[in-house]
Parts: structure tokens; sequence; C-alpha cells
């Protein structure tokens, strides 16, 4: 296996490689999934609940019947077989609103698809889905913001399997809690989130026989396939799922949703190609978001600044009827060394569509509540935060007694101190000042899962000199294209922009899925592998073509480097290029195929934020951001700090803005549009600085290449909040910072 250190300093991996499709997105030409256009396409609207609980007494289509255009208005009775789905082994069959569409009357969260309307017009469409008569039995729904933990079994069925509420327990942490000289007892909430991808979701379904193919902006293509395979009683092969191009997902694309199978549906009914995207609301409705979570953080210490005992439980909230489990334990267990941990949690069932992942799922809240209460018990133990951390460093992953494939994070918090200018902070509240402005300064650590997904992919090398790479996996605005076209080039010495990339497609070798920040570390070994197979393929051909210089030598003899092959003994210098090798042939291409299993490790990281405070007018900006990454060896340090920075702008919403409120009355998402869910923009976004540590995870794969999408997201909060405090002297222990919490400021100049 080749490692990092012996990479020639030509590779193009770890330099920066502007994005191959950026020409295309830039140029309009890149095709997402609803911009595709069949002949004979219809569109459909779904019928949105208005109620949040309880049931349909009747529902009244014949005035959308009437309309101009419309071609059907399907519901429970009329939208024909729609059968379930089921978990699988590994990525397979996961989907987290389990309920096929119109599957009962009883209606569960406001904004349930309860008919769809299909026309010849979008404009037909949605006109026929706002003259469906909807009567209701209408119930109180339970959207209570507070969660109390339900009366659920030790061990729960999630969306992924099994787990149990006690997830992770060491020692006796309720004595040595009692016992221990320094105590901290808080209860941190964050809010339900909402993605809010630009692209909005939406799908394209046509038969044609019982052939299936559907244009959806996925970021599994392959788990799509499965899903709707089983509803619809298809074999895998007869279902196609195609995904060019993402305009974001951040997680609320990764599993199907119902306007999927709804779409499917309604093309199998009227035999015609039915598009169907969902309205920015909708999103809000009934395409995921990050669960309300209430995680109450117990932290024991000696007066020394050694933890004692960590007690993490937390509650967070589902839908009635699906089990997606915000894990916000993700990284509790192991992030620091203390004898004495319990991880516990519970759910709150509400009248709300499910939650789903979001973006570092679970340990992003998870984090923010832990990493916060790391910063107040070194306020409380007068302890410096870096100092404190660095003091609770393990050894080992304490929980499974197993060592760290690759952790550095001391040195990222030393690192990022240092680029920080950590050292001149003065720990008083509101005693630094710059400007004018009263500056506060914090800390947050971060770690995030790091592993591989099984891929295959295949590599071609053709006789003009060019290669081709081709693997089901997505780019969902990642620079995955980029990446699979860098590995490639590293390996076939065939440059950059020569190397053909396509992805998207299930018809494609099997690719992961573009979630949990591992499609990069799953898709090296597998280009790397078909590439050995098809330099293999072109050894084979160099040995016995008649006339080849390689005539009759084995192919064991000969090397492949930089795109040349060459006699082993002789040396790379007097090579022949692999193109004239296969015009030689008569062959148009060589390829190889490989598939591969997988692994398990974390990535590590921090951020310190700057944040500044003009008490007159109750002004609070993050004013500057310092990050730190261990995230193994980075292939596109371009691509990469694009990933960190944008990861870090969604922090500085989640702290100060990002808030999904729903309607105590009707259990509508009530701010379910752009102008009213707020987000951060550039204006919110001051100078970010973004480090990687560069050391290869060669536990993971030959290059030590991570998957970065989520880290940079964990801790940002807590940095920000602890800044917050060191401003203003207001603890804020519920996101998103409100003005109001900040208006008992005692920092008045
Ligand atoms: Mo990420 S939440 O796995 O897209």
């Amino acid at each position: 296996m080749p490692t990092a250190q012996e990479i020639p300093t030509a590779s193009p991996i770890g330099r920066d490689t502007p994005r191959i499709d950026g020409p295309l997105k830039v140029s309009g030409t890149a095709h997402y999934a609803s911009d595709f256009y069949f002949p004979g396409l219809l569109y459909g609207v779904p019928v949105e609940a208005t109620i949040a609980k309880g049931k349909i007494t009747k529902l009244d289509t014949a005035a959308a019947e009437k309309l101009l255009g419309v071609r059907a208005i399907l519901h429970r009775q009329n939208i024909g077989k729609i059968f379930r789905s089921t978990l699988g082994e590994g990525m397979n069959g996961i989907c987290i609103e389990r309920r096929p569409p119109f599957e009962d009357d009883v209606v569960r969260y406001y904004g349930q698809y309860v008919a769809l309307a299909v026309a010849d017009t979008f404009e037909s469409a949605k006109a026929a889905a706002d003259a469906v008569v909807v009567s209701y039995a209408k119930e109180k729904p339970n959207v209570e913001d507070k969660l109390t933990a339900d009366n659920d079994p030790d061990t729960v069925m999630t969306s992924y399997g099994p787990a149990k509420r006690l997830q992770s327990e060491r020692g006796d942490a309720a004595g040595a809690f009692a016992s221990a000289p320094v105590k901290l007892d808080q209860t941190y909430v964050t809010p339900a989130e909402t993605h809010v991808p630009i692209e909005l979701q939406g799908t394209t379904a046509m038969w044609d026989g019982d052939k299936l193919t559907i244009y959806e902006e996925s970021q599994a293509v392959f788990n799509m396939r499965g899903v709707l395979a089983q509803m619809f009683g298809s074999p895998n092969e007869n279902v196609r799922v195609i995904t060019k191009f993402v305009g974001s997902g951040f997680g609320s694309k990764l599993w199907p949703w119902t306007h999927c199978p709804l779409a499917v549906a309604a093309a199998r009914q009227v035999g015609k190609p039915v598009k169907l995207v969902l309205s920015r609301k909708m999103t809000f409705q009934s395409a995921g978001h990050r669960a309300r979570t209430q995680q109450r953080v117990r932290l024991g210490a000696t007066p020394e600044g050694k933890l004692v005992s960590l007690e993490h439980d937390y509650v967070c909230h589902r839908s009635i009827l699906d089990e997606y489990h915000e894990n916000c334990g993700e990284a509790t267990s192991f992030h620091y060394s203390t004898p004495n941990l319990r991880v516990h949690f519970g759910w709150a069932r509400r009248n709300i569509g499910t939650p789903s992942d979001m973006r570092g799922p679970g340990a992003v809240p998870g984090l923010y509540a832990t990493e916060s209460a790391m910063n107040e018990m070194a306020d409380q133990l007068k302890l410096d935060p870096v100092q404190f951390r660095i003091l609770n460093e393990p050894k080992i992953d304490e929980s499974e007694g197993i060592p760290f494939s690759s952790r550095h994070y001391v040195e990222c918090l030393q690192f990022g101190a240092e680029k920080f200018g950590w050292s001149k902070r003065n720990p008083e509240v509101g005693s630094m000042k710059r400007d004018g402005l009263t500056l506060g300064w914090g800390v947050g650590g971060a770690a995030w899962i790091a592993t591989r997904d099984s891929a295959a992919a295949n590599v071609e090398l053709r006789d003009d000199g060019t290669a081709r790479v081709a693997c089901g996996a997505q780019d969902i605005g990642t620079g995955t294209y980029t990446v699979l076209a860098v590995l490639t080039s590293e390996k076939t010495g065939v440059a950059v922009e020569k190397v053909e990339v396509v992805l998207g497609d299930t018809e494609l070798p099997l690719g992961p899925v573009s979630g949990g920040s591992w499609a990069t570390a799953s898709v090296v070994p597998a280009v790397f592998a078909a590439a050995d197979n098809a330099i293999t393929m072109l050894l084979n051909a160099a040995t016995t073509t008649p006339g080849s210089p390689f005539e009759n030598r084995k192919p064991d003899d000969l090397a492949f480097k930089a795109g040349r092959v060459f006699v082993k003994a002789n040396g790379p210098g007097g090579g022949v290029p692999f193109a004239d090798l296969l015009k030689r042939a008569d062959l148009r291409l060589v390829f190889g195929s490989k598939a591969k299993p997988k692994f398990s490790m974390h990535s590590y990281g921090c951020h310190f934020a700057e944040a500044t405070w003009q008490p007159e007018i109750a002004r609070l900006r993050v004013s500057r951001v310092v990050t730190v990454i261990d995230g193994g060896r980075i292939i596109n340090p371009l691509a990469g700090r694009n990933q960190i920075e944008g990861a870090v702008v969604m922090g500085i919403g989640m702290a100060l803005l990002e808030h999904t409120t729903y309607d105590p009355q009707n259990g509508a998402p009530i701010n379910s549009n752009l102008a009213d869910y707020i987000v951060a923009v550039n204006a919110d976004v001051p100078r970010l600085e973004v480090h990687f540590l560069d050391y290869p995870d060669l536990e993971l794969n030959a290059v030590g290449a991570r998957g970065i999408g989520e880290i940079g997201l964990a801790g940002i909060a807590a940095a920000i909040t602890a800044a917050t405090y060191h401003a203003t002297g207001v603890r804020v222990r519920e996101l998103p910072i409100k003005i109001e919490d900040l208006l008992t400021s005692s920092i008045l100049t």
C-alpha cells in the first residue's frame, strides 16, 4: 500500500484544484433534477393538511377535477397500491418517513400530503390542489417546546435500527458527581432547524412498461432505488435513479421523502412522466429538519481541573410515527477523559413532520451542549478553557477501550490558540475593547465520525490519452466530481482536466452515500483499486500485442507511473505513454472496477470565535473565527476550505439566527420561508481563517483522506456563546441567542 509520503510532489493531491464542474454551473448548463423536460410531462402539486392532528372526514375533489388542464386528483381511493419499505443491511432501505403516501385518513402533522393534483401545467395543478376541499375532525396538536421524555422502553427502534437509551456508561457517574469538589449542572436547548438548501426537493418520475426512471436531487441514489423498488414491488434493476447535480442538501436529500413515491404513483396512474417539485413551505413541513433538543449536562471536577464525572441526559423531539433519533451523545463518550460517565436519552413525540439528519446530525447539537459545559466549568475553575480541555485529553477512546486511529485534538487547540492570539485574552467579562466595542473571545471543540462506506468505481484509460472514471456517488456541491478527477489523475498520470467524471446514476458502479462525511474516504479505495485494475489490463495488452515494445515481457516486469509504462528494471526513463500502447493494440479502452469494505474513526477540530458587543444598541456580531481541523489528508485544499467556511457560516446561523417555530394553535412551522427563517448571509460573516493539520489517516485509506462535510459545524455554536458571555456577561443556554437575552447585560460601555 503506498503511503502519503511516497506520493510524488507532482501529485494533484493536496493541490488547490478549481471545481471541474464550475463552468457548467456558472453557464447554466448543469442540469439539476427538476431541469429535465420530457414530452408529455405533467405536473403534480400536493394538497397539504391544514391541521396537525385529526382525521380527514371528507375530501371533495369535484371542483378541482373540472378545472382546465387537470388530469387527475389522486387520493387514498385512487392512488393505487404503494407498499411499505423496510430497513436493510448497510446503507439500504433507509427512509425516515416510512408511511406510504395516503396510507390512512389520519393527519399527524401540519402539511402532511392528503391528495395530489396532476395537470398539464404547474399553474393548473396548483389551482386544482387549492380547489380540493378537505374536511377534518380536528384535535389539538402537541407542538410543545418543553421536552419531557415519553415512556419508551430501554431499547428503542430508530430509523437506523435498535438503540439503547443508555448510550454509554462507565464507573459511577452519579456517585462521582455527588462527591465532586466542583460541580456544574446546566441544561442547554437547541431549536428545530430546517436545512433550506437553495435547490428545492423534487421528483420527475416516468414509467416505461415496468421500468421506472426518476430524476431526483438525491444524496444517495442507490438507497433511493432500493426504497422505491420496495414501494412499487419492482426488482431493483427495474428502477433507475439519476442525480447529476444537487443544489446542496445538508442531509435533507439523503433519504427519500414522501413526495417521491407520490410522483411515481401519479406517473403510473396517468401513464405520463410527472414532475413534482416542492414549495419552500412544503420543505419545512415534510422534508425533514434538525430535531429540537434539551440537554442536561452535569460535570464534576477536581479544583485542579480534572474531570471526575460527565453526565449527558437529553431529550429530542420526534414525529408521531417515525423513529428518527438526534444522536446528541455521538461524541460525548470519547471526547474527554473521565473515569465516570453516563449518556442517556429520551424522546418526546410531537405533531410535526419527522426530523432527520442535518449536517453533523447529533454531534452538532450535542457538542454545543457539552462544549458549552466545558467552557462554563473552566470559568468556574478559573482555568483557561483551552488548558482545561488539554488537561482532560484522553490517551485512548475510554468508552471502547481502544486507541484512536489518528487524533490531534490538542494540536488543533494549541495551533488555533496561536493563530487567534488567544494568549492575549483577559478572562474578565467585558474587559477587552477595540474601536469602542466590547470584545468577547470563546472556544469550542469539534469531533465527527470518520468512516467509509462500500463503494465501487470504474476507471478507463483511453487511446486518446484521456481517462474516464464512473461511480454512482453524488456531488451535492461539495466537490466530489473534482475529487474523483484528482484521484484518477493521481493514479493514471492523466491531467485532471483530461479526466471525464461520471456520477449520480444507479446504472453506474455502486457509489457511497454523499453524507456522514464519508463520500471522499469511500471513493479513494474504489478509484485506486479500479485504476490499478485498468493498469493491469493495460500491461496485459502491452505484453501480448504483436509489435508492442513490451511484447513477450511479463506484466510483472512492467510498471506504470505518471501515464507511462516502463520496464521496472530500466526505471521510468524510457517509458511509453499508455495511449500509444492502446492504439497499437487497437484498443479504445481498458478498464477496472473494484469494491472495498469499511472501517471506523474520527475527525477533530476546534473554533476560536470573537464577538463584538455594542451595549448602546444591543448589537452582537461575530467578528472573527479561526478554525483548525484535523481531517486527515486534504485532497483539494481549495474545496476543503470552502467546506469548512460554509460550515462556520452555518454555525454563525445556528448560534444567532436559525430557528424553526411551530405555531401552537395549528402546529404549522410558521416561518416556513426564506424571509422568516433567517440563515447567516455574507453580511453576517466576518473574516474566516481555516487551517488544516495535514495528518493522513492511513487506517482509513491509502491517501489518508477523511470527509470533512460536517466537522466544521461541530463546536462553533459553543465558541460563539462563550465569546458572547465573555463580552456581555450573559450566559445563553438556548439557541439561537436573541437580543432579548442580552438586554440583561451589565456591560454598558
Ligand atoms: Mo449529512 S446530514 O450526512 O448530509
